[in-house]
């Protein structure tokens, strides 16, 4: 950089520099300092010499930790035969620019796409004909059976205990009662009213008593029902999620551990018949602890650039044997906007290095051998597991499945934050086979009418704030999905087990 393109740099900030200050940054010449002159100069707007030598000089100081991993010289993986089948379907790509202006009508538009979406999904399974337009059954008469579509606006128990929802769709607002009762049917379908959540749309099926309709049935759009996919190339996947480089919790030595035997460094046989099949890895999120996450993180942190702890991430990525496929998501801590869908992590942060490194939104679409494969970080199960009685973080599967439930990545509206984007990016359009995601920091699988729901944990001891909520995670546990037997195995490389 010559010295008129530094100054520039520096006044584009409102930030003056001393003439040899401009001159030893000329000398330097390293763009991330610059950078990192922004980032440290707090409110200083005049940056001498002696700033910028400081600065050189504290970043010294702090070399980022070696990398050391382990490689077998005798390793010869049969997954390295196979060229690899992956297709990245483009509709869950976000350009990381908003099409609209955030205004009401955005919003509104995002909320009628949801609705149109999901009332043609409900079609799918309960039939098309038969739901009754909610602006017309004020005109009913008693009595009568009807079935509606609409989205949850409101929701309350009355001091009779049953649960009152309002149902609204473009035709009008329904009052729905579920009556509060021990006897079947009215019980399960009280239970399932008091799983309903803001902003979803469902479909109720119930009958009229003016200025009600009294629920007999909720339905969800749900998945249909299939046998599991399994393939016959024998390949596997694995999954991780949340490794917050950069956080004094993240678990170098265990990482590392788990890089080596990925590079058949087994030191026992565990796992050794899988590791040579793994062709596709899948990163869902947190791969960096962030800067300015939460309040006071500074304090938490062992890198405190953000460049930095993507450099140290790359560095690890870059041990991932060549011929492995990485598929790499953003989550609520990683450098990309907050609100959802969010875009790729710029090219600045991570650098694709030989091209197998596959940088995508959240959530994304990928197929991974024929696999429809649904990557979500998965921010939204805060709100899920906070508004559904029963859930807790101790089973992120269950309400992994509440959201395939209502074909809906991110149901209620304002508890993460959401962009209106021209389409509900949220909504699970396509029926995935796999479904990956992390955020908790804590494992769980299941198998949901034929989809496998893989929840990666995390690789970050428990946090300070963790011990304040009773939040006991799971780090260092590698699932690994054989495509051929449909199985799932986990290797734990706090204890490195094969269970
Ligand atoms: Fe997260």
């Amino acid at each position: 950089m010559n010295d008129e393109e530094i100054v520039k740099f520096f006044e584009k900030e409102e930030v003056l520099l001393s003439p040899d200050a401009v001159e030893l940054l000329k000398e330097k010449s390293d763009e991330s300092l610059l950078k990192k002159i922004l980032e440290k100069r707090g409110e200083e707007v005049f940056i001498s010499r002696e700033f910028i030598e400081q600065l050189i000089e504290e970043e010294k100081k702090i070399p980022l930790p070696v990398v050391e991993v382990k490689r077998a010289s005798d390793f010869k993986p049969i997954s390295k035969e196979y060229s690899p089948e992956l297709k990245f379907l483009k509709e869950y790509d976000v350009s990381g620019k908003c099409n609209c202006g955030g205004s009401v009508d955005d919003f509104v538009n995002l909320f009628r796409d949801r609705l149109k979406k999901t009332r043609k999904m409900l079609e799918m399974r309960v039939g098309a004909t038969g739901i009754t337009d909610i602006g017309a059954t004020g005109g009913f008469t008693k009595g009568r059976e009807v079935r509606i579509v609409g989205m949850v606006n409101n929701k309350m128990i009355t001091k009779n205990g049953h649960v009152m929802v309002e149902l609204e769709s473009e035709e009008g607002v329904a009052k729905v009662l579920a009556l509060k009762s021990n006897r079947e049917p009215e019980r399960s379908c009280f239970e399932k009213a008091n799983t309903l959540l803001l902003d979803e749309v469902v479909a109720i099926d119930g009958r009229v008593s003016d200025p009600f309709i009294i629920a007999s049935d909720v339905i969800w759009p749900d998945l249909p029902i299939r046998t599991q996919k399994v393939i016959d190339r024998d390949l596997c996947i694995a999954f991780m999620s949340d490794l917050h480089v950069g956080s004094r919790n993240f678990m170098q030595e265990q990482f590392q551990k788990m890089l080596g035997w990925l590079n058949g460094e087994m030191g026992d046989e565990n796992g050794k018949e899988l590791v040579g099949r793994i062709k596709y890895i899948i990163i869902a999120g947190d791969l960096v602890d962030g800067i300015g996450v939460y309040p006071e993180q500074e304090k938490e942190l062992v890198i405190k650039d953000i460049y930095e702890q993507y450099e140290l991430f790359l560095k690890f990525v870059s041990s991932i044997p060549d011929y492995i496929e990485v598929i790499i998501a953003p989550g609520n801590h990683d450098a990309v906007r907050r609100a959802e869908p969010q875009p790729e992590i710029t090219k600045d942060l991570l650098k694709a290095g030989n091209g197998r490194m596959h940088v995508v939104g959240n959530p994304s679409l990928v197929d991974i051998e024929g696999f429809r494969t649904l990557v979500y970080h998965g921010t939204s199960l805060d709100s899920i597991i906070a508004g559904i009685r029963g859930m807790s973080y101790q089973y992120p599967e269950k309400p992994m499945v509440e959201l395939l439930k209502r074909r809906n990545l991110s149901p209620i509206y304002g508890e993460n934050p959401v962009v209106p984007e021209s389409k509900d990016y949220m909504l699970i359009e396509e029926v995935p086979d796999i479904v990956h995601m992390g955020h908790v920091h804590k494992n769980g699988y299941d198998n949901y009418k034929g989809t496998v729901i893989v929840n990666s944990g995390t690789w970050q001891s428990q946090t300070d704030f963790q011990v304040r909520q009773g939040h006991t995670p799971s780090p260092c546990i590698l699932p690994v999905l054989d495509l051929r037997s449909g199985r799932m195995n986990v290797i734990n490389f706090m204890k490195r087990e094969v269970a």
